[in-house]
């Protein structure tokens, strides 16, 4: 694999840690075959500051390449001088970019994945760095910032066309600091559930040719109809690996899931009926469920 013009001999490259990915760590990592290794993310404000402590944070083990320096911050220009402190100080093959830290004291000095909800922004400081260091430049993003905006196909062609040799993309939302390795499946499909209720509107205007039926809609612009309401949320869950389907009949649809072994029902769209973030529609027994919904008739159950 090559980031640039730089040969990374082997498959294996060791995800920045904060806290964890040390220099020591790293040489570990090396001995057992990581064919590429990254500081842990390095606030660029401190180094242009020049901040004694987190110089700390730049050293290498002896003979460490090729590996990249993680640099984080939102200003172009402070980026820029940050990546040629950090490259004169290391001699690192690559600058990687932080744009996916979801850490409050970082996202809220707009920083980390904050930038994932201004691409363009997110695009020169890749530009300003570029110009600044003679070597690749990378980039760590996330899924997008909410489950509003999965925007990384969006903010990676930004930043590819910006200029960076690669980009790599956390499998995960922002707001999903909540739904942790830990979390049960049913953790997770309610943890999405309270959010499409707590963020999204039925809009009863729509027909069948309503372009709100579609789940787009109810990401893009927080309004969609009951197919809209069901379709997105069982994209979400399908992200998760939670198996689901979608139960319709003749003027209502909604959702089918197994979590953690055990089917339920849950019913997004009434879940946003002036029941916001009650459990009333969510986990339903197919029997409550039915009793909701009281079609289709039992000769009409899917098998
Ligand atoms: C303790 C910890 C610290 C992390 N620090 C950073 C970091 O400094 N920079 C970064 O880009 N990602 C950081 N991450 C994210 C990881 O690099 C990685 O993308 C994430 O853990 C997803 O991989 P996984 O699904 O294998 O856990 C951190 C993750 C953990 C668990």
């Amino acid at each position: 694999m090559h980031i640039g013009t730089v040969n990374i001999p082997g498959k294996l490259y060791l995800a920045p840690m904060a806290g964890v990915t040390d220099a020591a760590f790293r040489l570990i990592c090396r001995e057992e075959g990581a064919a590429f290794t990254c500081t842990e993310l390095i606030s660029s404000k401190a180094l242009c500051f020049h901040d004694r402590k987190t110089y700390s944070l730049l050293r290498r083990f002896p003979g460490e390449r090729p590996s990249a320096v993680q640099i984080f911050g939102s200003d172009p220009a402070c980026m820029a001088e940050a990546a040629a402190i950090a490259l004169e100080e290391t001699g690192a093959q690559v600058i990687d970019l932080n744009m996916g830290c979801p850490m409050g004291k970082i996202v809220n000095n707009g920083d980390g994945s904050a930038l994932m909800k201004d691409p363009d922004l997110a695009g020169r400081i890749v530009e300003a760095v570029n110009a600044a260091v003679p070597v690749p430049v990378t980039a760590k993003i996330r899924r997008g910032w909410d489950m509003g905006c999965c925007n990384c196909v969006e903010v990676a062609r930004v930043l590819e066309s910006a200029g960076a040799a690669a980009i790599a993309v956390h499998d995960a939302l922002w707001q999903q600091g909540t739904i942790t390795p830990a979390s049960t499946q049913r953790e997770i499909a309610w943890a999405y559930y309270q959010w499409i209720a707590a963020n999204c509107t039925y809009d009863d205007a729509g027909d069948n040719t309503s372009v709100s039926h579609l789940p787009y809609s109810l990401f893009h612009n927080g309004k969609a109809v009951c197919d809209g309401y069901t379709g997105a949320y069982n994209l979400l869950l399908k992200l998760e690996g939670i198996d689901c389907y979608a139960l319709p009949n003749a003027t209502h649809i909604w959702t089918v899931a197994t979590l953690d072994g055990e089917t339920v029902h849950i019913d997004a769209t009434w879940g946003d009926q002036g029941n916001t973030g009650t459990k009333q529609y969510f986990a339903m027994t197919p029997e409550q469920s039915y009793s909701l919904h009281p079609w289709p008739k039992e000769n009409e159950l899917p098998q």
